[in-house]
């Protein structure tokens, strides 16, 4: 063997084991498996905002998230006592009711259980915007006992002999027609249907001020008026110290 030849042959020796060092530390720094692409972390569920309120765009608070939380805030001594306003309805399956100036739905979600199966509950005001939220709500809550009914001031729009009881909540005083209301709610109960009132007080010196110049009738004008319309005083249940609640029948 020449001289060159051996060169050339020791070359090709030392550059293979070269080779063979490098490739095996590479693989000894590799990991042993392919790792799989890290999961993205699992988004946490967006909190349920109630998807009726929506706030408007401009960031303020909407007119129905306000009139929410004044009907339906623990502030309110008519959201306080609501389970006893409802027990006095004396609501049974079956029974037609009818929520008239419904607002925002407190008392209509209240009443559809209790008459079901078989009963309705006709959420009745002047205000679209209330009606549509009471629907979006209902529809949230699976109550499919309640419609909808964008009334006129000086009528309920429900037909005749269609319901067995009218529920009116701090809303009689808001009436700019009673006697076209009345008749009007008068010609929708069946014959011996109930009106049951809730209205609030009207008394010198007790009934702060702001509630003796917003409220039009005291208990004396407001039960003239309705037994007038062809109601019977039944009774008024004690329930609450500002609001008084009534019921009457029709004769
Ligand atoms: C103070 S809110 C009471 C809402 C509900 N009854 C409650 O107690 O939570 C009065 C409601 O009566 C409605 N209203 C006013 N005048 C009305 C009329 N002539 N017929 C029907 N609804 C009327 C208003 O739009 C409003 O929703």
């Amino acid at each position: 063997m020449n001289r060159s030849l051996s060169k050339h042959i020791l070359w090709g020796l030392v550059s293979g084991l070269a080779m063979v060092v490098t490739v095996g530390l590479a693989w000894a720094q590799a990991p042993a498996t392919k790792e799989a692409p890290a999961k993205p972390a699992p988004a946490k569920p967006a909190a349920a905002k109630p998807k009726a309120a929506k706030p408007a765009k401009d960031g303020k608070e909407s007119d129905i998230e306000s009139a929410v939380k004044r009907f339906e805030g623990e502030g309110r001594d008519i959201f306080q006592k609501r389970c006893e306003i409802v027990e006095v309805c004396q609501l049974k399956p079956g029974m037609m009711v009818a929520d008239v100036g419904a607002g925002t739905g407190l008392f209509t979600r209240l009443f559809a259980p209790k008459v079901a199966p078989g009963g309705k509950v006709y959420a009745v005001d002047i205000e679209k915007k209330y009606i549509q939220y009471i629907e979006q709500t209902c529809r949230q809550q699976k109550l499919a006992n309640v419609v909808g009914v964008v009334c006129p001031a000086d009528s309920t729009k429900l037909a005749p002999k269609s319901v067995d009881l009218v529920f009116i909540c701090d809303t009689y005083h808001h009436f700019n027609h009673p006697e076209k209301n009345l008749a009007s709610i008068r010609e929708a109960l069946r014959p011996g249907g109930r009106l049951v009132v809730v209205e609030f007080r009207k008394e010198k010196g007790v009934t702060p001020d702001w509630v003796m110049k917003h409220v039009r009738p005291d208990r004396e004008m407001l039960i003239k008026e309705i037994t007038q319309a062809g109601f019977k005083l039944v009774d008024e249940p004690q329930v609450m110290k500002m609001q008084q609640v009534y019921r009457f029948e029709r004769k």
